[in-house]
């Protein structure tokens, strides 16, 4: 296993509170919270380990310079959208709007690295490479746990 198929765990994890997340109501407001609470630390985690131990490389080809630099733009874009929403309570009635304009764009966001980035990295840097990074991936987030 190599560092993407872990990012791709990640990513599928995400999509899945996401949902569950998109399904509730204000009146299930502990969970709400608990939930999202939950996804925001583990995405905000997440975004630092690609930027600390892939990003790094793939900014040093040419080829994956373009997407890897659109990547971190697009990691600020979500951190604010994951900070504005931490700022309302659950039960507000923006909370839904809010959350799923969140939603659509952290969704663009990981198809786009599975798609687009993860072929870019596959191309410019190598499986032993890749499978090396997936230990580093790990440790920094049981560091910073
Ligand atoms: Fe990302
Ligand atoms: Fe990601």
């Amino acid at each position: 296993m190599d560092i993407l198929s872990e990012i791709k765990k990640e990513h599928e994890n995400f999509r899945k509170i996401a949902d569950e997340i998109s399904k509730t109501t204000s009146r299930a407001e502990k969970t709400r919270e608990k939930k999202f609470k939950k996804l925001k630390d583990d995405v905000k985690a997440h975004h630092e380990s690609e930027e600390y131990v892939l990003f790094p490389d793939l900014k040093n080809h040419t080829e994956s310079k373009e997407i890897t630099l659109e990547g971190i733009e697009e990691h600020k874009v979500i951190h604010y959208l994951l900070d504005e929403i931490d700022k309302i309570k659950t039960t507000d009635e923006t909370f839904s709007a809010k959350f799923s304009v969140f939603k659509e764009i952290l969704e663009h966001h990981m198809d786009e690295e599975e798609k687009d980035l993860f072929e870019k990295a596959r191309k410019v840097l190598s499986k032993d490479k890749l499978e090396e990074m997936k230990d580093s991936f790990e440790s920094k987030k049981t560091i910073e746990k």
